[in-house]
């Protein structure tokens, strides 16, 4: 997570940025990104790979964090991309992404989504089911286009996370099952038109601490290839073995460094396909979390407080479930540090509540922190991942602004959300105008 260090205002900064100063800049709540810890953590995952594996890519998962200003970070650092619709890979055209490095998942893409793809030229589709190849099929070629695409495998792991974010087990809504469908879809993958099979996906979860599942996927992928180059005499070409690597969010929570993660799981499709005498794929990664979770946090300002005698002191920050959904909707567990006063020593333990109008909208249970005052700033830590893709605006709360900094400067990549942007969409029908409104749209 972000090392709090402090200025000599006494205040907590990131980037080199006074957090207190942020806040009065920009208001709260609000995303801070350490952009140079961004920046070192796709260089980590780049070169790491690339040592270990040189016929590689690094593809950024959109879904954890996707503004314009990331997908310029991700090419300028040569990553690719891991998009799931077509409103990720409008924001990354319109950030003049090259389209070669777009990945396109997701198990229900429409016909929308497909062709706004195939004519930007998204350089590969992962196929999630049957009815999709056909779809992608029919469309690419009505188009005179060859898709390239992977099939996404569901290798029947299960990781030791929340069940609510592990994605490659049995009973999953997503991909082609190992045992029975994934040589029929291999078969109509080389049948249809339109379509050229280049390599094999799979995604096992997310937030993992473990190498084993991983370097276990990436054995039972690589036994596949071999499985289909014996069975249909097909060599595949690129293997995608997804994301996952977990972070920390709390103080004392381990987890596996970067190139221990990289290293394991390259030197296992290595040794696995040279044992098997099978060429060597084409090798790609999809981290998300493990490349912005831990450089970002979100910045309160704390506003009302409650004590229930005997029970627990509730304070309230001016975000919650709207801004920072992890908590409510995994039960996720983080840090906060007094941003104004860090050094002050923490005397309570308090529960930080959203405003969110919903009793689950606890940030944080039990956390103990020096007294807390209205127009204190709580930072929580390891939020740079799955908090602004997951904002919403749950009770008409506008999403909060997004602000990178480095080198001691920071830079809006993100704008706070208006009152006007709330309504921006609503249509207020005919028949119920009055004299002199609009329609509103
Ligand atoms: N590739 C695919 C196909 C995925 O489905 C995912 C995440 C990733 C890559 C990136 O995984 P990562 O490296 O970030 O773990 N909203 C949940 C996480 C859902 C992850 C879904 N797929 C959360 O906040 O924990």
């Amino acid at each position: 997570m972000q090392a709090v260090s402090i200025n000599n205002r006494g205040h907590m900064e990131i980037g080199g940025c006074d957090t207190v100063k942020l806040t009065a800049k920009y208001g709260t709540p609000l995303y801070v990104v350490d952009e140079g810890m961004v920046r070192r953590n796709c260089a980590l995952y780049r070169d790491t790979l690339e040592k270990h594996y040189p016929d590689s890519m690094v593809a950024f998962a959109g879904k954890s964090f996707l503004p314009t200003a990331m997908c310029r970070l991700v090419e300028e650092e040569g990553l690719g991309l891991d998009t799931v619709s077509g409103g990720e890979i409008y924001t990354a055209l319109q950030a003049n992404f090259p389209p070669e490095k777009i990945i396109f998942h997701g198990n229900n893409k429409s016909v929308h989504e497909i062709m706004l793809a195939l004519n930007a030229g998204v350089g590969r589709f992962v196929v999630d089911s049957f009815s999709e190849l056909q779809m992608l099929s029919q469309l690419a070629t009505s188009k005179n286009l060859v898709a390239q695409i992977y099939l996404r495998v569901n290798p029947a792991i299960e990781p030791d996370t929340h069940e609510f974010i592990q994605t490659g087990q049995m009973d999953s809504k997503f991909g082609f099952g190992i045992d029975d469908q994934v040589m029929e879809a291999v078969e109509m993958a080389t049948d249809l038109p339109g379509l050229n099979l280049l390599g094999l996906h799979c995604h096992i979860g997310s937030q993992i601490h473990d190498l084993a599942p991983f370097t276990k996927a990436a054995a039972i992928m690589v036994d596949l290839m071999l499985r289909i180059r014996r069975e249909n005499g097909l060599v595949l070409k690129e293997l995608d073995l997804g994301g996952g690597l977990g972070i920390r969010y709390l103080p004392n929570d381990k987890t596996l460094s970067i190139p221990d993660y990289v290293k394991a799981v390259a030197t296992t499709v290595k040794k696995r396909a040279t044992q098997l005498d099978l060429p060597l794929p084409k090798l790609i990664l999809e981290p998300g979390r493990s490349i912005v979770g831990e450089a970002g946090i979100t910045l309160f300002k704390i506003g009302s407080w409650k004590e229930v005698p005997g029970v627990r002191k509730y304070v309230a920050v001016d975000g919650g479930m709207m801004s920072d959904l992890r908590p409510a909707l995994y039960g996720a567990r983080y840090h906060a540090v007094l941003a104004n006063r860090p050094k002050a020593p923490a005397q309570e333990t308090v529960t930080i509540a959203g405003k969110a109008c919903e009793s689950g909208d606890i940030l944080i249970k039990d956390i103990k922190l020096p007294h807390l005052s209205r127009g204190d700033v709580l930072a929580v830590l390891s939020t740079g991942a799955y908090h602004y893709s997951m904002a919403n605006n749950y009770n008409r709360f506008g999403k909060p602004a997004v602000v990178f900094v480095r080198d001691d400067k920071s830079e809006l990549v993100v704008s706070r959300e208006t009152y006007a942007d709330l309504t921006k969409n609503d249509i207020m029908p005919a028949h119920m105008l009055r004299k002199g409104e609009k329609s509103g749209a």
